[in-house]
C-alpha cells in the first residue's frame, strides 16, 4: 500500500467488557506488525489496557496521550504528535490515561461531542503514513465508542459465545451502528468474531448456533477464523506481550494468524488490490 494513501480505520467494539476487545486488538496489531503493515494503534478506553501492553515504556509517555490531542488548541497538537512508540517498530500507539473520564465528562453535552477524533484524523496528513488504524474500545456505547465508530471505516464485534450479557447487549451496539451510519457513511460491519470460544462448556455451542442464526438473518458475516479459549492469552497479557512472542505455537497464536489473512483477503476484495 503506497504510503500516501488513507490508512483503513477499523473500530473492535462490544458494549460489554471481557469479550476480546483488546486482546484481539494487540494480537491483529501484532501478527499485521510482522507482516510488515505499518499499524497506529489508538487506545479510546481509559482503562488503558491497550496502551499498558502495547507501550514501549508505560512511564515514558512524556504527557502524550489521545486526551492531549483532544484537549489541544485546533492545529496544536495533532494526532501524529501524541504518538508513542510501542515494542515492534511497524507498532505505534496513542495512549489512553484514567483522565480520558473527565473529559468525557466535560463533553458529554457538547453537540459535536463525537466529532473529536474524527476532526483530528481529517486534520492530520501524517497518519497517511500507516496502513491500517484499530480503535481499543471501552465497555460502553459512551462518547469514546461515538468517537471511534465516527472515525472509523470498518467495525469488527467479539462476541464470546459463553457470554449471556455480551449477546443481550448486542441489538443495543448494532442500533448505535446504525445511528453513526447516518452520520459517518463509510462505516460497514466487516464482521463478528467469535472469541473465548469453548465449545465443551455449557452451552457455547448452542449459543454459537444461535449467533449465526442471528447474524445470518440481519446479513451480517461471521469471521470463519474463531478465537478458541486459551489459557495462553492471559499469559501473555502478565508477561505484557503479544501472543506470537509469549506463547508462538499456542491454538491462539495460529487462530490469530488466520484470521489476519482472514481480514486482508477481505480487503484484497473490497478495495481490489493486493494486501496479501
Ligand atoms: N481467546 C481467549 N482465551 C482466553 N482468555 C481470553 C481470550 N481472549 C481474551 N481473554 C481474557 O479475557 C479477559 C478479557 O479480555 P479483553 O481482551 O481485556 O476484553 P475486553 O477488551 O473486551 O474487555 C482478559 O483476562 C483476557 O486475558
Ligand atoms: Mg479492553
Amino acid at each position: 500500500m503506497a504510503s500516501q494513501e488513507r490508512p483503513i480505520f477499523i473500530t473492535l467494539g462490544n458494549r460489554k467488557g471481557g469479550v476480546g476487545k483488546t486482546s484481539s486488538v494487540i494480537n491483529i496489531a501484532s501478527y499485521l506488525a510482522t507482516l510488515g503493515k505499518k499499524i497506529l494503534v489508538i487506545d479510546t478506553d481509559p482503562q488503558a489496557n491497550c496502551s499498558s501492553i502495547l507501550l514501549k515504556d508505560f512511564n515514558d509517555t512524556n504527557g502524550r496521550s489521545l486526551v492531549t490531542a483532544l484537549e489541544g488548541v485546533p492545529g496544536e497538537n495533532p494526532l501524529s504528535a501524541v504518538v508513542c512508540d510501542t515494542y515492534h517498530p511497524q507498532i505505534s500507539i496513542i495512549p489512553n490515561t484514567s483522565s480520558c473520564m473527565l473529559w468525557e465528562r466535560k463533553v458529554a453535552q457538547e453537540a459535536d461531542a463525537v466529532m473529536g477524533i474524527s476532526r483530528l484524523v481529517k486534520q492530520d496528513k501524517a497518519l497517511n503514513a500507516y496502513d491500517f488504524v484499530f480503535f481499543d474500545t471501552p465497555p460502553n456505547l459512551g462518547v469514546m465508542m461515538n468517537n471511534a465508530l465516527m472515525a472509523s471505516d470498518f467495525v469488527i464485534i467479539p462476541i464470546p459465545p459463553s457470554d449471556q450479557f455480551s449477546l443481550d447487549g448486542l441489538a443495543a451496539y448494532l442500533n448505535l451502528i446504525g445511528s453513526i451510519r447516518k452520520h459517518n457513511d463509510r462505516l460497514k460491519l466487516l464482521a463478528v468474531l467469535i472469541t473465548k470460544y469453548a465449545p465443551e462448556w455449557g452451552n457455547s455451542a448452542q449459543n454459537l448456533s444461535q449467533i449465526k442464526e442471528y447474524f445470518s438473518a440481519k446479513g451480517i458475516s461471521i469471521f470463519q477464523t474463531h478465537i478458541h479459549n486459551c489459557a495462553e492469552i492471559d499469559m501473555a497479557h502478565v508477561a505484557r506481550k503479544p501472543i506470537f512472542e509469549s506463547a508462538p505455537d499456542s491454538v491462539c497464536a495460529h487462530e490469530y494468524a488466520d484470521l489476519c489473512q482472514e481480514i486482508l483477503k477481505i480487503f484484497n476484495i473490497i478495495y481490489g488490490k493486493k494486501f496479501i
